[in-house]
């Protein structure tokens, strides 16, 4: 199955670094001698530096929106100015909206409600922190889990055709901690029950470990951060999960 590699550029980069960036993997992925059907290849720079959707190799998306063509929002971006770069994938609830930007359930289901509905590909991130993963102390309590992360779900349409979901554990984003591959497999086996999507893991994934995470039948892609913002190392992964396919 064709393997899903996202980068997800968060706070980072200039307009300048990301259009060299985007032009450099473009081109890398041109001339990669691999079937053009193997990957799926996204990246999310941050909304300043947002560009026209026309890149041969690759799909821009948003990492965030405002659901409403335009209007009085200061400091938001909404899908007029989407519109006019071709941009139709957006990232919908991430764990850094939803913690530090305080983003709810509810205002994260009312975007889903919309993008959808103008026909988004949707990239809908879940995942439980160390509280929750924790819980039933050494053995882990997997219907606990589950259940925490059914309240993710709470307003999204799971059968939305055009939906992709992300699962990011919190505790292993950014922290250089991934989870084991027994627990990605068991994770990704519950959501698959609550949700027919493909499913992309996240969390410290990078050139090294990519391959065994890509190598599990339960993952169809990563989500990938830090490891995304060198272009060396994001194509690394993105070759990594073509032997994966073969
Ligand atoms: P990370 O971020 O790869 O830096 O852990 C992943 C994400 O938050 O999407």
């Amino acid at each position: 199955m064709q393997k899903i590699i996202a980068a997800n550029f968060k706070a980072n980069h200039t307009q300048t670094s990301t259009k060299k960036y985007l032009q450099e993997l473009d081109n890398r992925l041109l001339n990669m001698p691999l079937s053009k059907n193997s990957h799926r290849v996204y990246v999310f720079p941050q909304v300043a530096n947002l560009c026209a959707n026309d890149f041969t190799s690759l799909k821009i998306g948003t990492q965030n929106a405002y659901p409403a063509y335009n209007g009085a929002f200061t400091g938001e971006i909404t899908l007029e100015a989407l519109e006019e770069f071709g941009i139709t994938t957006i990232l919908i609830g991430h764990s850094e909206r939803r913690n530090i930007l305080n983003e709810t359930q509810a205002f994260c289901a009312e975007k889903f409600a919309f993008f959808a509905q103008k026909g988004f590909e949707i990239i809908y991130c879940v995942g439980e922190d160390l509280s929750v993963r924790q819980k039933g102390g050494q053995k882990e309590d997997l219907e606990a889990l589950k259940d925490f992360i059914q309240t993710q779900f709470e307003g999204i349409d799971t059968g939305y055709e055009k939906l992709i979901i992300a699962y990011e554990p919190i505790w292993a984003i950014g922290t250089g901690i991934t989870a084991t591959i027994e627990q990605i497999r068991q994770t990704h086996q519950a959501i698959k029950s609550i949700a027919p999507a493909p499913l992309l893991y996240g969390g410290s994934v990078n050139a090294e470990n990519s391959s065994q995470i890509l190598s599990l039948k339960e993952v169809d892609g990563v989500l990938v951060g830090r490891a995304s913002l060198d272009v060396e190392s994001f194509y690394q992964i993105i070759q990594n999960s073509y032997k994966e396919n073969k």
